[in-house]
């Protein structure tokens, strides 16, 4: 295992390191960035299917969930077919209705979490058409259900994961593009994606060169502090989620992923001179609403850190700010997770925490 870890002192830090081309591996053979075309192979012969589907069910547990949030946006705008997206133990406990003209998509970096399993032969006993989304050829996942994506990330060893986030968030958004390929409407849109989809390693790499800085912050900032609020909106709400899921697993302090749109309605109570506040602000047609979110934070004396668009001077003048490079708007949490990847990694290191086995946690959850 030491050989494995090359010239980094942990896995999760090779993984997150690993993101410019783990990512590439995603694409690769799938994306052609000429005739912005997607071809996704394991979906072969289902496409229509899924394209007259009554509904597409998503069904995950922790990051893989997080990543069909992320995705949902883009998923809807792109395909215009009714989604759901659930927690598989908490879709268990509903006994969720579930038909034969529903299609149910299973992501799961392990393809062994025995949740989504459940959930998977739940779905699959009423006669829905399965897709599996997973980074393990050969899981259970993978094996059981009629179609599927691999993400193709590598092996994926810190319990933290990091790589296949990035990857199970561009697979959907490559199934999103395939399926509304018949579209005419949306050419254009598929096309700037594509676009983006070029330039994200770039763009990651951008993020990974800024990390002596991040962990400054880190150490400055966060170290110290009990809690931490991580804000935004929009394409942004499941960054805050995955960043928070992401501090809270490793470096055991607690943190929350907040909806800015929901903090009138309670967290905003919380705030004061001394809650540490994390604000995901890169620009998209929901920034004013976050600027709101920022006045509403500054005006209880809150000092929110803030991840913002390199260009954006204002801010950057004004606020202690993580600056990141701007890309396509339904791709942007690809770029904006990895700054809360990085914190997370050096705030355990800072309380002296074992980064790749954090207490009480498994990386695969084979049990119920
Ligand atoms: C993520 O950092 C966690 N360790 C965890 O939430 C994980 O994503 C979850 O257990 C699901 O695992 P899976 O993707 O292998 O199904």
């Amino acid at each position: 295992a030491e050989i494995m870890k090359g010239s980094f002192d942990h896995f999760m830090q090779k993984e997150i390191y690993e993101q410019p081309e783990s990512v590439v591996n995603t694409m690769r053979g799938r994306v052609n960035f000429e005739n912005h075309k997607v071809t996704l192979g394991g979906l072969r012969g289902y496409l229509n299917i899924i394209r007259r589907a009554r509904r597409i069910v998503f069904i995950a547990c922790g990051t893989s969930y997080h990543s069909c949030l992320a995705t949902r946006g883009v998923f809807e705008e792109l395909t215009e077919i009714p989604t759901q997206i659930d927690i598989a133990s908490d879709f268990l406990d509903r006994r969720t209705p579930i038909f034969r003209d529903d299609v149910c998509v299973f992501v799961s970096q392990s393809g062994e979490t025995a949740d989504t399993i459940l959930a998977m032969r739940y779905c699959l006993e009423r006669g829905a058409l399965g897709v599996g989304i997973t980074n393990t050829v050969g899981s259970s996942i993978s094996r059981e259900t009629q179609c599927g994506v691999h993400i193709n990330a590598g092996a994926e060893v810190g319990v933290a994961s990091t790589k296949a986030y990035t990857s199970q968030y561009i697979a959907l958004v490559m199934m999103a593009i395939q399926l509304s390929e018949d579209r005419v409407s949306t050419i254009e849109r598929r096309k700037e994606i594509i676009d983006g989809l070029y330039r994200l390693p770039g763009n990651i790499k951008e993020v990974l060169a800024n990390a002596d800085n991040l962990q400054q912050l880190s150490k400055d900032t966060l170290s110290h502090e009990k809690s931490l609020l991580i804000m935004g909106r929009g394409y942004q709400s499941a960054t805050c989620l995955e960043g928070a899921l992401k501090i809270k697993e490793i470096s055991y302090m607690h943190s929350e992923g907040i909806l800015a749109g929901e903090l009138k309605h309670g967290t905003l109570a919380l705030v004061d001179e001394n809650m540490p506040v994390i604000l995901i602000m890169t620009k998209d047609s929901l920034y004013p609403k976050v600027q709101s979110a920022l006045s509403q934070v500054t005006s209880r004396k809150g000092q929110p850190i803030i991840i913002c668009n390199a260009g954006d001077e204002n801010l950057i003048h004004e606020y202690k700010t993580i600056p990141v490079p701007q890309t396509t708007d339904c791709l942007q949490g690809l770029v904006n997770i990895i700054p809360l990847q990085l914190l997370s990694y050096y705030l355990a290191l800072l309380k002296g925490q074992d980064v790749d086995f954090p207490r009480n946690l498994a990386k695969s959850v084979t049990v119920e």
